[in-house]
């Protein structure tokens, strides 16, 4: 796992997008693992911006998304695919048939999971996957104790996780009690994988990633597992992980 501190999170959104831009330039067919919530929305502001100004083509990109909530539309404000429209496929050219979600409308979840993890097969695998952190640890959707043996699987949100995304919503009654996620095991399944984590309520959860040993009450330690993970952390996610200590994470 190879530490990159930065000050804050606008240098991180910054440092991410670059890392994401190298990998479409070098890859123009470059399958993207993408994910939602408040972390990764300054690196697609940064990418919409590389894009207007350098011309950074995602002509041929394909990208896949992490999870969706079950019962959500593609077109609910609050759904996991309108967020992408919102804070990143608009702004870029990238033809809508290579855009890939979970269907969190899916008569029959467990079939739709099956056809995702075949799709991401079909594609190829993952290039590059790009992750924020729980609070409790969880990747994607998944949350402590789930099997490090899983592909995409239909999870029931703790009660910390529907809290923390009540934000999103009018009250936390609204907010889906199921989501649909890649599991643990799709994730370690890409190529590269980069881990972005921001402020101070994240620190806890750096903390434990760093001291922890690989274990499955802890999502984020399976990452230990992965030859190629980088991961960019401000200041403030980094305040309770001992400098010097960096370099000695597995
Ligand atoms: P956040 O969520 O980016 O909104 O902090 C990250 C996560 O829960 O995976």
């Amino acid at each position: 796992m190879r530490i990159i501190r930065v000050k804050n999170r606008w240098e991180m959104s910054e440092k991410a997008a670059q890392v994401i831009i190298e990998k479409v330039k070098t890859h123009p067919f470059a399958v993207l693992g993408l994910a939602t919530g408040g972390t990764p929305k300054g690196t697609y502001v940064n990418l919409i911006e590389n894009h207007q100004k350098e011309g950074t083509s995602y002509a041929g990109v394909r990208t896949v998304n992490l999870d969706e909530y079950v019962g959500l539309p593609p077109d609910h404000k609050n759904s996991y695919h309108h967020f992408m429209n919102k804070h990143l496929f608009r702004g870029l050219d990238l033809p809508e048939e290579q855009i890939f979600l979970p269907n969190g409308m899916a008569d029959d979840l467990d079939a739709e999971c099956r056809r995702y993890d075949a799709l991401i097969d079909a594609l190829g695998g993952i290039d590059l996957q790009l992750l924020g952190i729980g609070k409790n640890g969880h990747i994607g959707f998944n949350e402590p104790d789930t099997s490090f043996q899983t592909k995409t699987h239909v999870v029931e949100l703790t009660h910390s996780t529907r809290k923390a995304n009540a934000r999103f919503f009018e009250n936390i009654n609204e907010v889906p009690t199921h989501a649909i996620t890649m599991g643990i095991a799709s994730i370690l399944a890409s190529k590269e994988i980069l881990l972005l984590a921001s402020g101070k309520n994240k620190a806890e959860a750096m903390r434990r990633l760093w001291e922890e040993d690989v274990n499955e009450a802890f999502p984020a330690s399976a990452l230990k597992m992965h030859e190629h993970v980088i991961v960019i952390a401000d200041e403030d996610a980094l305040s309770l992980v001992d400098r010097d200590r960096h370099s000695r994470a597995r």
